[in-house]
Protein backbone atom coordinates (compact mmCIF):
# COMPACT_ATOMS: atom_id res chain seq x y z
CA UNK A 1 0.00 0.00 0.00
CA UNK A 2 2.58 2.67 0.57
CA UNK A 3 5.86 3.57 -0.97
CA UNK A 4 7.66 4.37 2.35
CA UNK A 5 7.46 1.48 4.98
CA UNK A 6 4.91 -1.27 5.34
CA UNK A 7 5.71 -2.22 8.48
CA UNK A 8 3.07 -2.05 11.47
CA UNK A 9 3.97 -1.06 14.94
CA UNK A 10 3.07 0.04 18.58
CA UNK A 11 2.06 3.61 18.89
CA UNK A 12 2.44 4.87 22.22
CA UNK A 13 0.68 8.74 22.94
CA UNK A 14 3.74 10.04 22.34
CA UNK A 15 5.28 8.63 19.33
CA UNK A 16 1.58 9.14 17.78
CA UNK A 17 2.30 12.98 18.14
CA UNK A 18 5.89 12.38 17.08
CA UNK A 19 4.55 11.04 13.77
CA UNK A 20 1.37 11.35 12.46
CA UNK A 21 0.65 15.53 11.18
CA UNK A 22 -0.51 18.30 13.33
CA UNK A 23 -3.84 19.53 11.29
CA UNK A 24 -3.24 22.44 9.75
CA UNK A 25 -6.21 24.61 11.74
CA UNK A 26 -5.30 23.32 14.91
CA UNK A 27 -2.82 26.74 16.03
CA UNK A 28 -6.51 28.75 15.40
CA UNK A 29 -8.91 26.43 17.09
CA UNK A 30 -6.98 26.51 20.14
CA UNK A 31 -6.84 30.38 20.22
CA UNK A 32 -10.47 30.28 20.52
CA UNK A 33 -10.13 27.66 22.60
CA UNK A 34 -7.81 29.56 25.15
CA UNK A 35 -9.82 32.90 24.80
CA UNK A 36 -13.37 30.84 25.75
CA UNK A 37 -11.75 29.55 28.53
CA UNK A 38 -10.10 33.10 29.74
CA UNK A 39 -14.28 34.12 29.67
CA UNK A 40 -14.78 31.42 31.58
CA UNK A 41 -12.70 31.76 34.62
CA UNK A 42 -13.53 35.11 34.70
CA UNK A 43 -17.03 34.63 35.27
CA UNK A 44 -16.00 31.29 37.67
CA UNK A 45 -18.12 29.12 35.74
CA UNK A 46 -17.32 25.19 35.25
CA UNK A 47 -16.36 24.28 31.82
CA UNK A 48 -17.08 20.56 30.44
CA UNK A 49 -15.76 19.51 27.29
CA UNK A 50 -18.00 17.50 25.40
CA UNK A 51 -16.75 15.20 22.63
CA UNK A 52 -19.87 13.40 20.26
CA UNK A 53 -19.89 11.51 17.03
CA UNK A 54 -17.91 9.59 15.29
CA UNK A 55 -14.07 9.55 13.73
CA UNK A 56 -13.34 8.37 10.62
CA UNK A 57 -9.87 6.87 9.66
CA UNK A 58 -8.61 7.73 5.93
CA UNK A 59 -7.61 4.87 3.67
CA UNK A 60 -5.99 6.83 1.23
CA UNK A 61 -4.04 10.44 1.10
CA UNK A 62 -6.32 11.90 -1.40
CA UNK A 63 -9.32 10.37 0.49
CA UNK A 64 -11.68 8.23 -1.54
CA UNK A 65 -12.14 5.86 0.72
CA UNK A 66 -12.65 5.77 4.82
CA UNK A 67 -13.51 3.62 7.68
CA UNK A 68 -16.06 5.18 9.57
CA UNK A 69 -17.33 4.69 13.83
CA UNK A 70 -20.80 4.58 14.65
CA UNK A 71 -22.07 7.57 16.07
CA UNK A 72 -24.91 9.95 15.34
CA UNK A 73 -23.78 12.39 18.11
CA UNK A 74 -27.35 12.30 19.51
CA UNK A 75 -26.18 11.62 23.60
CA UNK A 76 -23.49 14.30 23.04
CA UNK A 77 -26.01 16.99 21.87
CA UNK A 78 -28.71 16.04 24.36
CA UNK A 79 -25.97 16.38 26.74
CA UNK A 80 -24.52 19.54 25.96
CA UNK A 81 -27.66 21.18 26.12
CA UNK A 82 -28.32 19.48 29.84
CA UNK A 83 -25.03 20.88 31.07
CA UNK A 84 -25.59 24.48 29.70
CA UNK A 85 -29.01 24.67 31.21
CA UNK A 86 -27.03 23.47 34.72
CA UNK A 87 -25.03 26.61 34.55
CA UNK A 88 -22.15 24.95 32.80
CA UNK A 89 -19.93 26.29 30.20
CA UNK A 90 -19.39 23.46 26.80
CA UNK A 91 -16.83 23.11 24.56
CA UNK A 92 -18.44 20.69 22.25
CA UNK A 93 -16.10 18.84 20.25
CA UNK A 94 -17.96 17.07 17.53
CA UNK A 95 -18.12 15.37 14.46
CA UNK A 96 -18.56 17.75 11.15
CA UNK A 97 -22.08 17.78 10.21
CA UNK A 98 -23.25 15.47 13.35
CA UNK A 99 -25.83 16.38 15.56
CA UNK A 100 -25.50 19.86 17.87
CA UNK A 101 -27.19 20.84 20.31
CA UNK A 102 -30.69 23.00 19.69
CA UNK A 103 -30.43 22.34 16.44
CA UNK A 104 -30.66 18.59 16.75
CA UNK A 105 -34.15 19.07 17.34
CA UNK A 106 -35.33 19.88 13.75
CA UNK A 107 -31.92 18.41 11.89
CA UNK A 108 -31.45 15.78 9.84
CA UNK A 109 -34.60 13.77 8.68
CA UNK A 110 -35.92 12.76 12.12
CA UNK A 111 -37.60 15.58 12.61
CA UNK A 112 -37.11 18.64 9.65
CA UNK A 113 -38.10 21.88 10.91
CA UNK A 114 -39.72 22.68 6.89
CA UNK A 115 -42.81 20.34 8.28
CA UNK A 116 -43.61 22.72 11.16
CA UNK A 117 -43.76 25.71 9.00
CA UNK A 118 -46.79 27.11 7.48
CA UNK A 119 -47.17 30.15 4.85
CA UNK A 120 -50.34 32.36 4.91
CA UNK A 121 -53.07 30.36 2.83
CA UNK A 122 -54.84 33.57 2.74
CA UNK A 123 -52.28 34.87 0.39
CA UNK A 124 -51.71 34.39 -3.38
CA UNK A 125 -48.58 31.89 -3.17
CA UNK A 126 -46.93 33.51 -5.77
CA UNK A 127 -47.11 36.92 -5.69
CA UNK A 128 -44.28 37.85 -4.12
CA UNK A 129 -41.96 34.98 -4.78
CA UNK A 130 -39.64 36.15 -7.39
CA UNK A 131 -39.42 33.36 -9.93
CA UNK A 132 -36.52 34.06 -11.79
CA UNK A 133 -34.59 33.69 -8.53
CA UNK A 134 -37.04 31.04 -5.99
CA UNK A 135 -35.23 31.57 -3.26
CA UNK A 136 -34.97 35.40 -3.27
CA UNK A 137 -37.55 37.19 -1.17
CA UNK A 138 -39.13 40.27 -3.92
CA UNK A 139 -39.51 42.82 -1.37
CA UNK A 140 -41.85 45.44 -3.79
CA UNK A 141 -43.28 47.96 -1.58
CA UNK A 142 -46.74 47.25 -2.66
CA UNK A 143 -46.81 43.10 -2.25
CA UNK A 144 -48.23 41.78 0.76
CA UNK A 145 -46.02 39.98 2.18
CA UNK A 146 -46.77 36.16 3.20
CA UNK A 147 -46.84 35.39 6.56
CA UNK A 148 -44.29 32.14 7.63
CA UNK A 149 -45.97 30.72 10.87
CA UNK A 150 -44.49 27.79 12.92
CA UNK A 151 -47.38 25.15 13.20
CA UNK A 152 -50.06 25.22 16.52
CA UNK A 153 -49.05 22.03 18.00
CA UNK A 154 -44.89 22.53 17.11
CA UNK A 155 -44.96 26.51 19.17
CA UNK A 156 -44.33 25.55 22.65
CA UNK A 157 -41.34 23.19 21.88
CA UNK A 158 -39.91 25.86 19.02
CA UNK A 159 -40.22 28.26 21.43
CA UNK A 160 -38.58 26.81 24.47
CA UNK A 161 -35.73 25.51 22.06
CA UNK A 162 -35.09 28.94 20.91
CA UNK A 163 -35.15 30.68 24.34
CA UNK A 164 -32.44 28.72 25.42
CA UNK A 165 -30.40 28.61 22.04
CA UNK A 166 -30.77 32.83 22.37
CA UNK A 167 -29.54 32.46 26.25
CA UNK A 168 -26.53 30.61 25.74
CA UNK A 169 -25.82 32.85 22.74
CA UNK A 170 -26.03 35.66 24.98
CA UNK A 171 -23.93 34.24 27.95
CA UNK A 172 -21.63 32.99 24.97
CA UNK A 173 -21.61 29.91 26.98
CA UNK A 174 -21.02 27.22 24.00
CA UNK A 175 -17.67 27.31 21.70
CA UNK A 176 -17.89 24.30 19.09
CA UNK A 177 -15.21 22.76 17.62
CA UNK A 178 -15.02 20.35 14.90
CA UNK A 179 -13.24 17.31 13.97
CA UNK A 180 -13.55 14.36 11.12
CA UNK A 181 -10.80 11.86 11.51
CA UNK A 182 -9.39 10.13 14.29
CA UNK A 183 -5.79 12.25 13.73
CA UNK A 184 -8.22 15.24 14.43
CA UNK A 185 -9.24 14.29 17.22
CA UNK A 186 -6.36 13.51 19.00
CA UNK A 187 -5.09 16.32 18.22
CA UNK A 188 -7.42 18.43 19.34
CA UNK A 189 -8.28 16.80 22.41
CA UNK A 190 -4.87 16.76 23.34
CA UNK A 191 -4.56 20.52 22.77
CA UNK A 192 -7.79 21.11 24.20
CA UNK A 193 -7.05 18.84 27.71
CA UNK A 194 -3.71 21.28 28.02
CA UNK A 195 -5.95 24.13 27.80
CA UNK A 196 -8.20 23.09 30.68
CA UNK A 197 -5.53 22.14 32.87
CA UNK A 198 -6.03 26.17 34.22
CA UNK A 199 -9.68 25.20 35.13
CA UNK A 200 -8.52 22.22 37.79
CA UNK A 201 -10.97 20.99 39.32
CA UNK A 202 -13.68 22.80 37.74
CA UNK A 203 -12.71 21.06 34.07
CA UNK A 204 -15.33 18.17 33.68
CA UNK A 205 -14.66 15.53 30.42
CA UNK A 206 -17.43 13.70 28.91
CA UNK A 207 -15.92 11.88 25.97
CA UNK A 208 -19.19 10.48 23.98
CA UNK A 209 -17.28 10.74 21.04
CA UNK A 210 -16.75 6.63 19.27
CA UNK A 211 -13.01 6.88 18.45
CA UNK A 212 -11.80 4.46 15.72
CA UNK A 213 -9.25 1.72 17.77
CA UNK A 214 -7.59 1.36 14.52
CA UNK A 215 -5.97 3.22 11.84
CA UNK A 216 -3.51 3.67 9.17
CA UNK A 217 -0.67 5.86 9.78
CA UNK A 218 0.52 8.72 7.42
CA UNK A 219 3.16 7.25 6.06
CA UNK A 220 1.54 3.89 4.82
CA UNK A 221 -1.11 5.56 3.54
CA UNK A 222 -1.45 5.31 -0.58
CA UNK A 223 -1.45 8.65 -2.09
CA UNK A 224 -4.16 7.82 -4.55
CA UNK A 225 -7.08 6.18 -5.09
CA UNK A 226 -6.24 2.43 -4.01
CA UNK A 227 -7.40 0.85 -7.38
CA UNK A 228 -9.75 -1.59 -7.82
CA UNK A 229 -9.31 -4.96 -9.97
CA UNK A 230 -6.03 -6.35 -8.63
CA UNK A 231 -8.11 -8.88 -5.94
CA UNK A 232 -8.70 -8.61 -2.44
CA UNK A 233 -7.27 -5.29 -0.71
CA UNK A 234 -5.52 -6.51 2.54
CA UNK A 235 -4.78 -3.71 5.03
CA UNK A 236 -2.64 -4.13 8.25
CA UNK A 237 -3.96 -1.37 10.48
CA UNK A 238 -2.26 -0.45 13.53
CA UNK A 239 -4.17 0.36 16.94
CA UNK A 240 -5.12 4.29 18.00
CA UNK A 241 -3.14 4.72 21.32
CA UNK A 242 -5.58 5.06 24.57
CA UNK A 243 -5.73 8.45 24.89
CA UNK A 244 -7.14 8.17 28.45
CA UNK A 245 -3.87 7.50 29.74
CA UNK A 246 -2.34 10.38 29.12
CA UNK A 247 -5.17 12.13 29.78
CA UNK A 248 -5.62 11.07 33.26
CA UNK A 249 -2.17 11.03 34.10
CA UNK A 250 -0.54 14.15 32.29
CA UNK A 251 -2.54 16.72 30.21
CA UNK A 252 -5.04 17.34 33.06
CA UNK A 253 -4.76 15.25 35.95
CA UNK A 254 -7.21 17.40 38.06
CA UNK A 255 -9.91 17.42 35.95
CA UNK A 256 -13.12 15.22 36.48
CA UNK A 257 -13.41 12.28 33.35
CA UNK A 258 -16.29 10.49 32.44
CA UNK A 259 -15.47 8.05 29.53
CA UNK A 260 -17.66 5.74 28.06
CA UNK A 261 -17.95 1.98 27.34
CA UNK A 262 -20.12 0.86 24.51
CA UNK A 263 -20.74 -3.12 24.38
CA UNK A 264 -23.16 -4.69 22.18
CA UNK A 265 -23.30 -7.48 24.66
CA UNK A 266 -25.21 -6.38 27.83
CA UNK A 267 -22.76 -8.62 30.23
CA UNK A 268 -19.89 -7.28 29.45
CA UNK A 269 -20.72 -3.68 30.56
CA UNK A 270 -19.78 -3.50 33.77
CA UNK A 271 -16.81 -5.79 33.69
CA UNK A 272 -15.89 -3.32 30.87
CA UNK A 273 -15.95 -0.40 32.39
CA UNK A 274 -14.69 -1.95 35.67
CA UNK A 275 -11.40 -2.59 33.47
CA UNK A 276 -10.89 0.97 32.03
CA UNK A 277 -11.33 2.24 35.78
CA UNK A 278 -8.39 -0.18 37.00
CA UNK A 279 -6.39 0.84 33.71
CA UNK A 280 -6.93 4.68 33.47
CA UNK A 281 -8.03 5.55 37.27
CA UNK A 282 -9.91 8.21 36.00
CA UNK A 283 -13.24 8.93 37.83
CA UNK A 284 -16.72 7.78 36.19
CA UNK A 285 -17.38 5.18 33.25
CA UNK A 286 -20.62 5.38 31.94
CA UNK A 287 -21.56 2.12 30.25
CA UNK A 288 -24.31 1.68 27.69
CA UNK A 289 -25.40 -0.67 25.10
CA UNK A 290 -25.99 -0.11 21.71
CA UNK A 291 -29.70 -1.30 21.59
CA UNK A 292 -30.77 0.27 25.38
CA UNK A 293 -28.76 3.44 25.54
CA UNK A 294 -31.86 5.52 25.23
CA UNK A 295 -33.30 4.19 28.37
CA UNK A 296 -30.45 2.39 30.40
CA UNK A 297 -27.22 3.19 31.64
CA UNK A 298 -24.67 2.21 34.03
CA UNK A 299 -22.34 4.67 35.90
CA UNK A 300 -19.32 2.84 37.41
CA UNK A 301 -17.03 4.83 39.58
CA UNK A 302 -14.60 3.91 42.37
CA UNK A 303 -16.22 2.98 45.52
CA UNK A 304 -15.62 5.70 48.62
CA UNK A 305 -13.74 3.71 50.98
CA UNK A 306 -15.13 3.12 54.29
CA UNK A 307 -13.01 3.94 57.46
CA UNK A 308 -12.22 0.86 59.71
CA UNK A 309 -12.46 3.48 62.73
CA UNK A 310 -16.49 3.59 61.93
CA UNK A 311 -16.63 -0.36 61.73
CA UNK A 312 -17.77 -2.45 64.48
CA UNK A 313 -14.77 -3.87 66.18
CA UNK A 314 -12.88 -1.68 64.22
CA UNK A 315 -12.50 -4.42 61.58
CA UNK A 316 -13.01 -3.45 57.44
CA UNK A 317 -15.35 -6.77 55.61
CA UNK A 318 -13.48 -6.58 52.52
CA UNK A 319 -15.42 -3.65 50.73
CA UNK A 320 -16.16 -3.49 46.64
CA UNK A 321 -13.72 -1.79 44.61
CA UNK A 322 -16.63 -0.14 42.70
CA UNK A 323 -19.72 1.37 42.21
CA UNK A 324 -22.81 0.77 40.45
CA UNK A 325 -25.42 2.73 39.68
CA UNK A 326 -28.14 2.62 37.01
CA UNK A 327 -30.04 4.89 35.51
CA UNK A 328 -33.03 3.90 33.43
CA UNK A 329 -35.93 5.32 31.94
CA UNK A 330 -39.63 4.33 30.86
CA UNK A 331 -38.53 3.23 26.78
CA UNK A 332 -42.18 4.45 26.26
CA UNK A 333 -42.21 8.36 26.02
CA UNK A 334 -45.04 10.55 25.25
CA UNK A 335 -43.75 12.02 21.71
CA UNK A 336 -44.90 15.31 22.65
CA UNK A 337 -42.53 15.87 25.85
CA UNK A 338 -40.05 12.82 26.09
CA UNK A 339 -38.01 12.49 28.56
CA UNK A 340 -34.29 12.13 27.83
CA UNK A 341 -32.03 9.87 29.94
CA UNK A 342 -28.91 12.71 29.75
CA UNK A 343 -31.26 14.78 31.93
CA UNK A 344 -30.30 11.99 34.47
CA UNK A 345 -27.28 11.52 33.68
CA UNK A 346 -25.84 15.38 34.04
CA UNK A 347 -27.67 15.78 36.89
CA UNK A 348 -26.11 12.84 38.60
CA UNK A 349 -22.60 13.44 37.24
CA UNK A 350 -23.55 17.28 38.16
CA UNK A 351 -23.73 16.61 41.68
CA UNK A 352 -20.35 14.15 41.52
CA UNK A 353 -18.45 16.96 40.21
CA UNK A 354 -19.49 19.41 42.52
CA UNK A 355 -18.60 16.58 45.58
CA UNK A 356 -15.18 16.64 43.23
CA UNK A 357 -14.31 19.89 43.60
CA UNK A 358 -14.98 20.24 47.29
CA UNK A 359 -12.58 17.30 48.19
CA UNK A 360 -10.17 19.27 46.63
O1 LIG B 1 -24.10 9.45 19.29
P1 LIG B 1 -25.10 8.37 19.59
O2 LIG B 1 -25.63 7.77 18.33
O3 LIG B 1 -26.14 8.83 20.56
O4 LIG B 1 -24.28 7.20 20.31
C1 LIG B 1 -23.63 7.45 21.52
C2 LIG B 1 -22.52 6.42 21.80
C3 LIG B 1 -23.12 5.05 21.95
C4 LIG B 1 -21.49 6.44 20.66
C5 LIG B 1 -21.83 6.90 23.14
O5 LIG B 1 -22.76 6.86 24.17
C6 LIG B 1 -20.61 6.02 23.48
O6 LIG B 1 -20.73 4.96 24.03
N1 LIG B 1 -19.39 6.52 23.12
C7 LIG B 1 -18.12 5.79 23.30
C8 LIG B 1 -18.01 4.69 22.28
C9 LIG B 1 -16.61 4.16 22.16
O7 LIG B 1 -15.92 4.52 21.27
O8 LIG B 1 -16.23 3.32 23.09
P2 LIG B 1 -14.70 2.70 23.12
O9 LIG B 1 -14.80 1.43 23.82
O10 LIG B 1 -14.06 2.67 21.77
O11 LIG B 1 -13.92 3.78 23.96
C10 LIG B 1 -14.11 3.90 25.33
C11 LIG B 1 -13.56 5.22 25.81
O12 LIG B 1 -12.15 5.28 25.58
C12 LIG B 1 -14.21 6.41 25.13
O13 LIG B 1 -14.71 7.30 26.11
C13 LIG B 1 -13.10 7.07 24.34
O14 LIG B 1 -13.12 8.47 24.49
C14 LIG B 1 -11.83 6.49 24.94
N2 LIG B 1 -10.83 6.17 23.92
C15 LIG B 1 -11.17 5.49 22.82
C16 LIG B 1 -10.21 5.21 21.86
C17 LIG B 1 -8.90 5.66 22.10
N3 LIG B 1 -7.92 5.44 21.23
N4 LIG B 1 -8.59 6.32 23.20
C18 LIG B 1 -9.52 6.57 24.12
O15 LIG B 1 -9.23 7.14 25.15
Amino acid sequence: MSDTTNESQTFSAESYFATQPQPPSLAADIQGVHEFIQRQRQANRCVVLVTSGGTTVPLELNVVRFLDNFSAGTRGATSAEYFLKAGYAVIFMHRQFSLQPFSRHYSHTTNPFLNFLEVDASLPSSSTIDTAYPYSYDPAPTAPTPQVTVTLAERARLLSVLRAYKAVHEQETLHMLSFVTVNEYLWLLRAVSREMSVLGRKAMYYLAAAVSDFFLPQQRLSEHKIQSGKGNLSIEMDQVPKILKPLVSEWNPEGFIVSFKLETDETLLVPKAQQALERYGHQVVIGNDLHHRKYRVVLISPAAQEDAANQPNGVLASQPKYDKFWIEIDPNQPPSHPKEIEEDIINELIKRHKAWIESA
